[in-house]
């Protein structure tokens, strides 16, 4: 089972936007970091960011078909995308939702999540570690991969 890891809008820009609030990490380490620990656990890892609701919700099509496990930043979209939302219900997939800032210490709009409906395990406010948790959540849950 890979382990498909999804990041939404912006995030692309992580290290020079707003690091007071998202840190100075960059999306590119997180996905070094990523790699290493589910590839020290033997998963394979599909790392993806999009701009786009459209082909993030193909993405999540995409690891529904691959039976995958899902950690997810789905960005801004986490708070009005019913079609995010939608796709994961479908997928019936392990769905961890990672925010980078705690988002309920911020503006109200940012305390409404569509995705946590969805998601099995929710982690705001630990920056980068986030999605390292995530795996860490994720390795432990589902235990040895496959094969
Ligand atoms: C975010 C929080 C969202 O509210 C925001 O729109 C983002 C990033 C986070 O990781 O803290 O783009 O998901």
């Amino acid at each position: 089972r890979p382990i498909y890891v999804l990041n939404g809008p912006n995030l692309n820009l992580l290290g020079t936007r707003r690091p007071e609030v998202y840190g100075t990490t960059t999306l590119a380490d997180i996905e070094a970091a990523v790699r290493a620990r589910a590839g020290a656990a033997g998963w394979d890892v599909a790392f993806h960011q999009t701009n786009h609701e459209g082909v993030l919700v193909d993405l999540i099509q995409e690891a529904r078909t691959a039976g995958a496990a899902i950690v997810i930043n789905p960005a801004a979209l986490t708070h009005y995308s019913i079609a995010v939302h939608d796709a994961l219900e479908a997928a019936e997939l392990p769905v961890v939702e990672v925010h980078l800032s705690n988002v309920h210490r911020r503006e109200a709009f940012r305390h409404t999540s569509y995705v946590s409906l969805q998601a099995d395990a929710v982690i705001a406010g630990a920056g980068a570690q986030g999605y390292e948790l995530a795996l860490d959540w994720l390795l432990r849950t589902l235990g040895e991969p496959a094969g």
